[in-house]
């Protein structure tokens, strides 16, 4: 098959991030005989410093037009002082909105050879971490009214927080389809005990649910839900929840499971044309360095062969190479055990390196 894939690099550990994800793409190409173009895109602080826009239109454009979007990460100290509505972080809000993407999908799921590297205790991460978070992705608060104004002398400032029916039920669709393909267990997460939001979201959860009788719906306040995270992860299947609180206990999740710096996303709309990124951030303290985790980049570039390009074989030999590498004990900084003595049966790797050996191993 021949794939046309829109490539943005990004900013901080971005670039090597995603150069990685490439060679592993180049390697699947070579031997399941497929080709895949890459279409160079500016997004996030280097098209503010190119164009003066963290996304021109013609950008927008390109990732439209591709088969799908691979994104390592955007954002800096550098943009800091730049107004809010030409951020970086504006440039993906708008890339996601443009692409109307509105279903983002993280698993959270433990990796046996990192189970040390979870902050959790041990009895707690035995009992088993896998459970999928679909966070709405193109509502809420991120996309409501932001202002800053001056009232009675004193500064004020404005998010407005909305959602209709229709984009709370079409992100329940995602979420009852999803847990049908799983464990079968949906649990709808929100605030209804403060929000008017939270409560039309409750309600339509509660409608689409006889729709889906094979589907045990449970519903869960986000507060108590940040806490049964950490408490029991085990009792999770597929959470369905709004794009701020998604955005939140996503971190929490992908922390759980040892580093935020394995947890690939996709994201999806009513086309086959996704956006797939890790989930961490650009982290310009070690941008250059060689030394940033490639295998949330990587394994996102297994999820878009896996949902867009209907390529099974090709996502699972990505994994499973992933699987051998951490198997033989090679770890980039943020995965390396923190016992000293368990470190001895590990290998220290920088991010070329690992993106070589996954290579090496598919
Ligand atoms: C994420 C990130 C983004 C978000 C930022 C960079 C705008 O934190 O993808 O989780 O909040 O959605
Ligand atoms: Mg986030």
């Amino acid at each position: 098959m021949n794939k046309k894939i829109a490539v943005i690099r990004g900013d901080g550990i971005g670039p090597e991030i995603v150069n990685q994800a490439l060679l592993v793409l180049d390697k699947i190409a070579e031997k399941f005989g497929h080709s895949f173009e890459y279409d160079d895109v500016d997004m996030g602080g280097c098209a503010i410093d190119k164009w003066g826009d963290p996304l021109p239109k013609e950008m927008l454009d390109k990732c439209i037009a591709s088969d799908s979007v691979l994104l390592g990460a955007v954002g800096g100290k550098k943009w800091d002082g730049v107004p809010g509505n030409m951020r970086p972080e504006k440039g993906l809000l708008r890339l996601r909105a443009g692409m109307g993407v509105y279903s983002n999908n993280r698993p959270a799921k433990i990796w046996r050879q990192l189970a040390q590297a979870s902050p959790l205790k041990q009895s707690i991460v035995d009992k088993g971490i896998d459970f999928i978070i679909v966070r709405e992705l193109i509502g809420g608060i991120y996309f409501g009214t932001h202002k800053t104004e001056t009232v009675d002398g004193e500064k004020k400032a404005t998010d407005i927080l909305e959602y209709s029916e229709s984009e709370i039920e079409r992100i329940g669709r995602i979420g009852f389809e999803t847990a049908r393909k799983r464990g079968k267990r949906l649990c709808s997460v929100e605030k209804s005990n403060v929000l008017d939001s939270s409560r039309l979201w409750k309600s339509i959860m509660h409608r689409l649910a006889e729709e889906y009788p094979d589907v045990q719906l449970s519903d869960m306040l986000v507060d108590n839900c940040a806490m049964q995270i950490v408490k029991d992860p085990s009792q999770f299947d597929v959470i369905v929840t709004e794009n701020m609180f998604g955005d939140i206990l996503s971190d929490e999740a992908s922390m759980i499971t040892g580093s935020i710096g394995m947890i690939p996303s996709s994201s999806l709309g009513n086309t086959t044309c996704g956006l797939y990124e890790p989930i961490h951030g650009s982290a310009p303290d070690i941008a250059g360095m060689d030394i940033a985790n490639p295998i949330g980049t990587v394994l996102s570039a297994a999820m878009m062969l896996r949902f867009s390009f209907d390529m099974a074989a090709e996502a699972d030999a990505i994994e499973a190479a992933v699987d051998k590498v951490l198997t033989a004990g090679y770890r980039t900084g943020d995965i390396m055990p923190s016992d000293a003595n368990e470190a001895k049966s590990c290998k220290r790797v920088g991010c070329s390196e690992m993106g070589r050996l996954i290579v090496e191993a598919i």
